[in-house]
């Protein structure tokens, strides 16, 4: 596999899901930030082009994919979404709550960032719960019905009409998410625990910095891959 370096870091990660681990560990964002092309992402980065393009050819080469670049179905990315991504967010959310909690009542006035962190991570909590809602109850549903029915179906959206709607509400919200992740990453100095940080205080940043890959590679699918398959859908219908 040839690559171009014109090519987006979004259409490579969907191209080649196991290239998204080597971008972020070159703090190169696939997800919300990823239309920019591999020349403009690694210069940013810092990371030599061609050698760049050198690794990513390597991983194309390989075999196994944990994340399929093609999917049969929008039914099929859905309940991949809603099983492993909306189920590791809910439980993710859970367990980080409670040691953020306990963390920030024992550490937490040594530790002034913790309070900050504390704030921003129980937004982004609460917000993740109504977005996950969102998705379940209505556009993921709309969306199979739409696929199901494709033959016969009459659209309620034109296409304008569903880019502008759900798919930017949804947009906003994964935007939203993305900022408030740099921001735990930031107050966290990249999510590393102070030399004097206790078990919990280590398992706290640690299940934050879970969380935030599990998000990015979840928001990853659903802008990159969910929302351009459904745009042909709704095209079609
Ligand atoms: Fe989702
Ligand atoms: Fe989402």
């Amino acid at each position: 596999m040839k690559l171009e370096t014109t090519k987006t870091v979004a259409e490579i990660a969907v191209e080649i899901p196991r290239a998204i681990p080597y971008f972020e560990q070159k703090g190169i964002d696939y997800c919300c930030g990823g239309r920019q092309s591999l020349q403009e992402a690694f210069t940013k980065a810092g990371v030599a082009v061609e050698e760049a393009l050198g690794v990513l050819e390597g991983i194309a080469r390989t075999t196994d994919g944990e994340v399929p670049a093609q999917w049969p179905s929008l039914a099929s990315l859905i309940q991949y979404l809603v099983d492993k991504h909306h189920a590791f967010t809910r439980e993710q959310l859970i367990l980080t709550g409670k040691l953020g909690s306990k963390v920030f009542l024992v550490h937490g006035k040594g530790h002034p960032e913790l309070s900050g962190v504390n704030r921003v991570f129980n937004e982004m909590a609460e917000e993740l719960k109504h977005h996950l809602l969102k998705e379940e109850r209505v556009a993921f549903p709309f969306l199979k019905a739409l696929e199901e029915n494709e033959k016969g179906a009459s659209m309620p959206f034109t296409l304008k009409a569903f880019q502008m709607g759900p798919q930017q509400i949804l947009r906003g919200d994964h935007e939203a998410t993305g900022e408030q992740l740099a921001a735990l990453r930031h107050l966290t100095r990249g999510f590393t625990p102070p030399p004097d940080a206790c078990v919990t205080f280590q398992a706290f940043y640690r299940a934050l910095a879970d969380l935030e890959a599990d998000l990015h590679r979840h928001i990853h699918l659903e802008n990159n891959l969910l929302f351009p398959m459904a745009e042909q859908l709704v095209a079609r219908v």
